[in-house]
């Protein structure tokens, strides 16, 4: 994704500070003295909320349990570390003339000391807390489980199906999930002929539309489109983002309502949230910058709707094959028949003002215990695995 066509940003730093405790929820004792990476930055048009939700995660975590490195990914894709970590993480963007580069190995780490050079991260598990392209949809995921280190959330598959909106749509239609009417369109059919599209929609959307690159997040390249000239502007700008680009019916009537699911094999499900908008629709401005939006947690809504919704987001989390953490989002308006899904994130945000930590706070499970039970589960998951017979 190129910078330039990235929306500019301004996220607001966190102060947040929360929870403590030496057990999870479970009464399980968390490992201490675990070497810990975090992964924050990255190359996506997501970037600086990446950075606010590494700042927001450091300061609620429990960090005398872990010796935590930060790794920032800049723009450009090179990891980085800093000789002064709490200036590393104070800053809105992944730079510096103090940094320097340091990668993980392709290869499983091995009894031998062989691999181990100076600039090889040598860690026990990795948060990669990367939103967007190159950090959400499998491709840092397929770097890390070359290397063998267990890391946070979910694996290559579930990262890249979560990723696409097209693949994960597919995905939940075949699994008999409601959503929206959706179609996919191709940049390269749209850069053909956009007078045929635009006829081949009017007949199959009457009312407004939302428009969306498939592979994109945090609303960058989302619009609402009522007329032809406003759906020919709403697809280019769309299709500047991506080469498939997503056209569905606007869900009307409804609230947003969002849940957070943790958990691998037993995933839960928390209680639910709502999203107020300040805007016409919950865009980058009202996410990130001017933070108008409000949120209510739990969200009203009728308890046979709540627990649905709950159900639903544990059938998504699993149709999706996440892992670890995802916060599932819906449309929902009155009736138990308006409830639609509307996306899957399996790296959600955790700003200050991000609803997957605070969802879990509301559900009895603070912030702090909410990351240790995190990269329990990586861990979990990575030994699960390693049982596994790679021969015959
Ligand atoms: N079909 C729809 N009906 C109503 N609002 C929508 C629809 N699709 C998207 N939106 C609005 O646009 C926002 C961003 O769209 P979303 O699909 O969640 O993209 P992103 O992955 O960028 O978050 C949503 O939070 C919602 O406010
Ligand atoms: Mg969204």
């Amino acid at each position: 994704m190129a910078g330039s066509r990235c929306a500019p940003k301004n996220v607001t730093p966190s102060d947040n500070d929360a929870g403590q405790g030496d057990h999870d929820k479970g009464g399980r004792e968390v490992r201490s003295g675990l070497r810990l990476a975090v992964l924050f930055g990255g190359r996506s048009c997501e970037h600086e909320v990446s950075v606010t939700s590494a700042r927001s995660m450091l300061a609620a975590m429990n960090r005398d349990r872990y010796d935590i490195k930060l790794v920032g990914i800049d723009k450009a894709g090179r990891w980085l570390v800093s000789p002064d970590p709490a200036k590393f993480i104070a800053q809105s963007e992944v730079a510096g003339s103090d940094l320097t580069p340091v990668q993980i190995s392709q290869s499983p780490a091995t009894d031998d000391a062989s691999g181990a050079s100076p600039q090889t991260l040598d860690v026990d598990v990795i948060f990669p807390l990367l939103h967007g392209p190159f950090g959400e949809d499998g491709t840092v995921q397929g770097l890390l489980e070359l290397s063998g280190i267990p890391y946070v959330g979910s694996g290559v598959l579930g990262s890249a199906v979560g990723m696409d909106k097209d693949m994960a749509k597919r995905v939940l239609d075949a699994a008999r999930i409601p959503q929206v009417p959706w179609r996919m369109i191709r940049r390269i059919d749209w850069r053909r002929d956009p007078d045929a599209i635009l006829d081949g929609l009017a007949d199959e959307f009457a009312g407004t539309i939302f428009v969306k690159p498939a592979n994109l997040g945090s609303s960058v390249g989302v619009s609402r489109a009522v007329t032809r000239e406003e759906r020919r502007a709403a697809i280019d700008e769309a299709a500047q983002f991506d080469l498939k680009i997503i056209v569905e019916t606007e869900a009307t009537g409804c609230k947003e309502i969002e849940c957070a699911v943790l958990g691998n094999d037993t995933p839960q499900a928390s209680t639910v949230g709502e999203i107020i908008p300040a805007s016409e629709f919950y865009d980058y401005n009202d996410k990130y910058v001017d933070g108008r939006s409000r949120t209510e947690i739990p969200a009203s809504l009728d308890e046979n709707i709540i627990a649905r919704v709950r159900e639903l987001a544990v059938e998504v989390f699993q149709a999706v094959g996440a892992l670890g953490l995802a916060r599932v989002d819906f449309f929902v308006g009155e009736t138990e028949q308006e409830i639609y899904v509307n996306e899957i994130n399996t790296m959600p945000g955790f700003t200050p003002i991000s609803m997957y930590p605070k969802l879990w706070e509301a559900s009895g499970l603070p912030y702090a215990e909410l990351v240790d039970r995190l990269i329990e589960l990586a861990i979990e998951r990575h030994s699960e695995r390693s049982d596994l017979k790679t021969s015959l």
